[in-house]
């Protein structure tokens, strides 16, 4: 988080619930802005703000695609393996990823840069074939696009300020 105003505002809304457990994916995501991913004692912290068992939040944290249990890298790169996206050639996308990135999905490469992951459809089907780095939707996508984005953000990432995908197009 957040800042202490983000975290009083959240603390707010917790207390002001009537079913403070309908607020288990704000809290899990707010604590992974602040940490970069949801660490077990994030898990253990929203559990204790929502009166929850720890296990609870841990099936909805592996459950939801954009909580992190583990670290991920400064670009998130869904790349989307649904019907649609796979037909206009998304196992190439994804493999052309996985090859000019030298990481499975899965996988953060060794500079922090980059995480590769699959997803189901995230709704950009005329798109296809999509991704998505940090949330915000690219496509449709050819192997000139993936290699222009790469470059694209591993120079910002240089820059100072550098781009920083967050938002949905
Ligand atoms: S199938 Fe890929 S966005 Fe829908």
């Amino acid at each position: 988080m957040p800042t202490d105003a983000q975290k009083d505002s959240l603390e707010r809304e917790i207390q002001a619930a009537d079913h403070p457990r309908e607020l288990a994916v704000d809290v899990m995501a707010a604590l992974q802005d602040r940490d970069g991913y949801l660490s077990d004692a994030a898990v253990m912290e929203t559990a204790r703000l929502l009166g929850m068992d720890p296990v609870e939040v841990e099936e909805l944290a592996t459950f939801y695609t954009f909580i992190y249990r583990e670290p991920v890298g400064r670009y998130v790169i869904h790349v989307c393996d649904s019907v649609v996206c796979w037909m206009e050639g998304s196992e190439t996308i994804g493999g052309h990823l996985m090859g000019t990135l030298g990481i499975g999905m899965g996988e953060t490469t060794p500079d922090g840069l980059f995480t590769l992951l699959p997803v189901c459809c995230i709704g950009y089907c005329d798109r296809a074939p999509a991704i998505l780095v940090n949330r915000k939707a690219y496509g449709p996508l050819t192997i000139a696009d993936l290699d222009a984005l790469i470059d694209r953000l591993r120079n910002a990432a240089d820059a100072p300020g550098g781009e920083n995908p967050g938002e949905e197009e």
